[in-house]
């Protein structure tokens, strides 16, 4: 808000009401007021569960109210100074784009590769600015050179549209997609890494595993089994899309090879945001998705020649950034946990209700799927959307099924117990026997027929 309109704001508004407008326009001060609230010599652990410090959080996003949003995971609102710095950037562009967008705003997307590249701990020159963790991962699973009977070791729990890119070159090149099947929930670290042990051959090639799975939230050892593929040669390439700012770690604790992500996700940035990073020296190796010219075989930039787009939403990138650091990464870790194990704890009590999530804290964070039996997740998805208008994900996967329900940092406790109490009235008194015409299901199957409408 500009300087004139906040003193006129003060010298005019005697009242409360007006007092607390001004305040929802301005995320500094809400800022200031959090950090009141929880200093940052608070423990994460405490300051998780400290309400006076998220509700200023809260207060920064322009959302509907009237719904319970708990489908994070497939893509977030931006905070208001978010949305805001994309509309003006926007809006800039357009006064004269080929000078404004080109000339003005392309230059300064550098910055915003500096400061992921400081966020990720990677080298900016390693860092390409994507669309999303789709065209990240399509980038690197079309641009490695494979051939005919080259395996590519995966889970039937990946991201459907990354397997279908494999399944394509299977169908175009003749290459071998081999897919484990993940324990529901999982147990330990090392039942995968096994799993992934026993998966690989002589032929393994690469490997592509989710950091955190979509469909369960659960956190896959991915440093360890970039570390057995390292041993044995195979390039690593690891699904961050939901990892990054929803669970806390750098590149080097990973140690893999290419790593895509989407920050439309959790970080909170515009739509149509995300970043792939490239380990140095495989660049040059990695065929673009869009041909690049050959003076560009080893930057970094050669995977951005998408043609003219919008630079609005890359710039606002670095609000969402500073917004993000702002509450800080492991406050905000630890709060997603919380608000997770608040549901989760209230409707464990149910004999009905199963988790497909290992709730343990180092196996996931924000997100958790969980089925009641009897009840087909996309019944109880419509009927919660009809009756409550509350939005939550049906998961329909071979080896299991249920309601994925993922939170964010906006997200209230009075939200979560509407939620709650839906789930146990459902549960109490059953679905009614004659519904409304249903809406087309979201499924995911793992191994067959690609999904046409994915779970985020
Ligand atoms: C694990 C995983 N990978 C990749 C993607 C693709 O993300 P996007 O649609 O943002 O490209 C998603 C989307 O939800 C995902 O959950």
């Amino acid at each position: 808000m500009e300087p004139s309109r906040r003193a006129f704001l003060r010298t005019f508004t005697g009242s409360g009401l007006l007092a607390f407008a001004w305040l929802k326009d301005d995320w500094a001060v809400h800022l200031a007021r959090a950090q009141e609230a929880a200093p940052s010599s608070q423990p994460p652990s405490v300051a998780a569960g400290n309400e006076n410090f998220w509700f200023h959080i809260q207060q920064a996003f322009d959302i509907d109210r009237s719904i319970i949003n708990l489908n994070n995971g497939g893509v977030c609102p931006s905070p208001r100074v978010v949305h805001e710095a994309m509309k003006r950037q926007l809006d800039w562009a357009n006064h004269a784009p080929s000078r404004h967008l080109w000339e003005d705003q392309d230059p300064q997307v550098e910055l915003i590769r500096v400061r992921l590249a400081r966020q990720f701990g990677c080298d900016p020159e390693e860092l390409a600015i994507t669309r999303n963790a789709s065209e990240s991962l399509q980038i690197v699973l079309n641009g490695l050179d494979l051939k005919a009977g080259d395996e590519v070791l995966t889970t039937t729990q990946d991201y459907p549209r990354m397997l279908n890119t494999l399944r394509q070159r299977e169908r175009r090149e003749g290459i071998v997609l081999k897919q484990l099947r993940l324990p529901v929930p999982i147990q330990s670290a090392d039942q995968v890494i096994k799993l992934f042990e026993e998966g690989i051959s002589e032929k393994t090639k690469a490997i592509l595993v989710c950091h955190v799975v979509n469909i369960t939230g659960q956190i896959l050892p991915v440093a360890e089994i970039c570390r057995m593929a390292r041993e044995r040669g195979i390039r690593t390439i690891v699904d961050g899309a939901h990892a990054f700012a929803q669970i806390t770690y750098q590149c080097a604790d990973i140690d893999c090879d290419m790593y895509g992500v989407s920050l439309h996700k959790w970080l909170t940035a515009p739509i149509g945001t995300g970043f792939l990073y490239v380990r140095k020296e495989l660049i040059k190796s990695l065929w673009p998705l869009q041909a690049a010219p050959i003076e560009k075989d080893d930057n970094i930039r050669k995977f951005e020649e998408i043609g003219t787009h919008p630079t609005a939403p890359r710039l606002a990138i670095g609000e969402a950034l500073t917004f993000y650091q702002g509450i800080g990464p492991a406050r905000k870790e630890a709060r997603l946990r919380w608000l997770r194990d608040y549901w989760a704890q209230r409707l464990s009590k149910y004999e009905r209700v199963r988790f497909h999530t290992n709730l343990d804290p180092a196996h996931s964070c924000a997100i958790a799927t969980f089925g009641i039996e009897g009840i087909a997740p996309n019944d109880l998805a419509q009927r919660l959307w009809r009756q409550h208008k509350i939005i939550v994900t049906p998961i329909v996967h071979e080896d299991f099924q249920g309601i994925r329900v993922t939170p964010n940092v906006y997200s209230t406790t009075q939200e979560l117990d509407i939620f709650c109490d839906a789930i146990g009235d459902l549960i109490e008194k059953g679905l009614p026997e004659k519904e409304p015409a249903a809406q087309p299901a979201v499924t995911q199957p793992a191994t067959s027929a690609p999904a046409s409408a994915p779970a985020s």
